[in-house]
């Protein structure tokens, strides 16, 4: 079985990360999303991967190499426009051949692997298999409606009106026949490929289509609110080591990494918190739920429930939560300038500051 990474396509909803930077690198406790998508690859068996890039392959390329550091031999299957998840099927068509194969779209995260669901893949005589688990907000996924025997009824990309609550998960696993399927279809009104409209093309043709209930948890990392309960799911189970330093005037309690080379000076870090290499905290508080990347400087501030990325420096601020600040930002207090607030940021960006 090989295994089709998806690591192109737009990514609107985390602009303006995504203008300077691929979405699917963005660091869930530290580590690029991507990467656990890989491992799980590896870990089910897969060796055979080829990864969508699309405007950020650059960088892609960058960060997973030949994939031989993750037990993987990468191709990379360039995208001239996000024209769809179907579309990247389509184009993946030599280099998947006649094989069945994983869909993984690269920037999503599901805790607890992909090996069971391979194993039933190939017990089983299925032409596609999905995933299913309910969601608050289905208008924003792929839904599925289901009839009484658990059978699809239905699947609908984004649709305003839900008919169910049951989102697809981005994990597929198919054989040879959605090539067929992917062929068959026209755009979609966002002219799209959808992949949905193709599974739908299976269903409609006899094809056998299996649906399963996820049973960990999944995030599509697509939206900040996401990316910060990702990295909130990962940081509950990481196991506390401190490689860098921390003065007797700190107070570091549950769980917290301190990689090598980061400094923490007079601050109270109340875990799960990750601070990465040659980073330095002083005088700060940090609070749960929180990774800060490395060749950072926090200093006369407090954060919490946020994620800020590597050569970022959060000075005299107090306090951030909720955010996702990208690399080499600087927030600082505007010194002297009594409420008001300077701002330089990029196009697309959030600010909320408190009134
Ligand atoms: P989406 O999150 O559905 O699409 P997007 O990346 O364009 O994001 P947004 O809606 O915020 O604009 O894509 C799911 C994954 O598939 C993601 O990792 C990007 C990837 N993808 C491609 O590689 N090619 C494509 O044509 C599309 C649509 C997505």
């Amino acid at each position: 079985m090989k295994a089709l990474v998806l690591a192109g396509g737009k990514g609107t909803r985390l602009r303006p990360l995504t203008h300077t930077s691929a979405k699917q690198l963005v660091p869930v406790a530290n580590k690029p999303v991507l990467y656990y998508g890989l491992e799980a690859l590896r870990d089910a068996g897969i060796t055979s991967v080829g990864i969508i890039i699309g405007d950020t392959g650059q960088e892609v390329r960058d960060a997973v190499g030949d994939g031989s550091r993750f037990g993987l031999e990468v191709t990379y299957i360039p995208q001239d426009a996000p024209l769809g998840l179907a579309h990247c099927v389509l184009i993946a068509k030599e280099f998947l051949a006649e094989e069945p194969f994983v869909m993984y779209l690269g920037d999503n995260f599901l805790v607890g692997g992909i090996s069971d669901l391979v194993d039933a893949f190939r017990r089983a005589d299925h032409d596609a298999q999905i995933l299913l688990t309910r969601v608050a907000e289905p208008q924003f996924y792929g839904v599925a409606e289901l009839g009484s025997g658990g059978e699809i009824i239905r699947l609908e990309e984004k649709p305003e009106h839900p008919r169910s609550d049951l989102a697809i998960v981005g994990v597929y696993i198919f054989s040879p026949a959605i090539h067929d399927a992917v062929k068959a279809i026209t755009p979609s009104a966002r002219g799209e490929l959808e992949i949905t409209d193709a599974i739908t093309w299976l269903i409609d043709n006899g094809f056998r289509v299996h649906s399963h209930m996820v049973s960990g948890y999944w995030k599509d990392t697509g939206r900040l609110q996401d990316i910060l309960e990702c990295n909130r799911i990962v940081l509950e189970q990481v196991e506390p080591e401190v490689n860098g330093s921390v003065d007797g005037l700190s107070e570091v309690t549950g769980r917290v990494i301190i990689e090598q080379g980061a400094v923490v000076e007079n601050s109270v870090l109340r875990g799960p918190i990750v601070v990465g290499a040659n980073t330095k905290i002083t005088s700060a508080y940090l609070g749960p739920f929180t990774s800060i990347g490395s060749d950072c400087v926090v200093a006369n501030a407090e954060i919490e429930y946020s994620i800020v990325l590597d050569g970022s420096s959060v000075v005299g601020v107090s306090r951030l939560a909720r955010s996702l600040i990208g690399r080499n930002v600087e927030v600082t207090s505007a010194a002297g300038t009594p409420n008001t607030h300077e701002l330089m940021v990029g196009d697309h960006s959030k600010i909320k500051v408190r009134a």
